[in-house]
């Protein structure tokens, strides 16, 4: 896959577990994803609860690591997530709101500002809807209001120049109540100044899955706000009685779709061996256990190889 993403300047990434130079296939895991990808995400190296879990002390070390590894092997490095409610420490979960701020900012200069010029694109805020569309009330908007998305993309563009800068959710990929309040707030953001690029579309499918055109639409709408298009998590649970081919199904018209899109820049699933996968149960990724191809990976093989831009 990654010869034929990079022939045709395309992106395909995988997210990367945190410590996989410790585990037991590390050496076929490292190969394996450096010959099939040209872009990479920390899956949890990155996260506050991982990367900050005392106030003002910090864990470098696996993230380093995957930088080093990235840039070794010429990858696209995707930084995943500097603001978000979920797998915070304990400390930022007892913070008082009035601290908030200051919390945020000291957080964004010093992970951004360890990587600056070497992670091609953030995710500045991950996840920042409810699924009705309301503002979570995270600590940082209980801290700032809705004017904590702001100053976080500020923060980051400030600390980090060249840096693409990605608003990420789940479940906006389609037309929806949750979609349409993406699209508003983004809007408004990019009205208001707030420096967007980009806009990360998570994509944790299952295999029944069959709204492509509202898709297609959906993506349409965002390109047509300036935004480029990143596809950040890509994978599919397989759902009794459907087979790895409906499965494939599924992974074939997705990067169609986003092959079809000129803004569309990425696709990247959320691992690559349903060894690894945090929904292993329902093997949503590319290649078995045991890292044999699936028909997915087939099918992502060959949309690569028929697709001309
Ligand atoms: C998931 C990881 O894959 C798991 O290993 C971890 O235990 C929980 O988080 N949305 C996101 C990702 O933005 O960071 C999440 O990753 C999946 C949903």
């Amino acid at each position: 896959m990654r010869d034929l993403a990079d022939q045709r300047d395309f992106k395909i990434g995988f997210a990367a577990v945190l410590n996989a130079f410790e585990l037991a296939d590390n050496q076929l895991y490292l190969d394996t994803a450096a010959s099939e990808f040209n872009m990479l995400t920390p899956e949890n190296s990155h996260k506050m609860g991982w990367i900050q879990p005392r106030r003002g002390e910090f864990r470098f070390d696996d993230a380093d690591a995957l930088a080093d590894y990235a840039e070794a092997n010429n990858m696209l490095l995707h930084g995943h997530p500097l603001i978000w409610y979920a797998q915070l420490p304990d400390w930022v979960q007892r913070l008082d709101p009035s601290d908030a701020e200051t919390v945020m900012l000291e957080h964004i200069d010093a992970v951004a500002g360890r990587y600056k010029g070497r992670i091609a694109l953030w995710d500045v805020v991950n996840e920042a809807l409810e699924d009705d569309g309301r503002l979570r009330q995270s600590i940082w908007f209980k801290g700032m209001g809705e004017g904590y998305i702001g100053k976080a993309f500020e923060a980051a563009r400030a600390v980090d120049p060249d840096a693409v800068l990605i608003y990420n959710d789940y479940d906006v990929v389609w037309e929806n109540q949750k979609s349409d309040a993406m699209y508003a707030l983004l809007q408004s953001e990019l009205a208001a100044g707030t420096p967007i690029d980009g806009v990360g579309f998570q994509m944790h499918l299952r295999s029944g899955f069959d709204d492509y055109p509202s898709v297609e639409r959906n993506l349409q709408r965002f390109a047509d706000l300036g935004l480029d298009i990143y596809i950040t998590e890509f994978d599919v649970a397989l759902d009794a009685p459907d087979t790895l081919d409906t499965q494939a199904a599924v992974f074939q018209r997705s990067l169609e779709i986003c092959l079809a899109q000129p803004r569309c820049k990425a696709m990247q699933a959320w691992g690559f061996t349903d060894r690894y996968s945090w929904r292993s149960a329902f093997t949503p990724l590319l290649l078995t256990d045991r890292y044999l191809s699936k028909p997915s990976y087939t099918a992502w093989q060959t949309t690569l190889k028929n697709f001309m831009r």
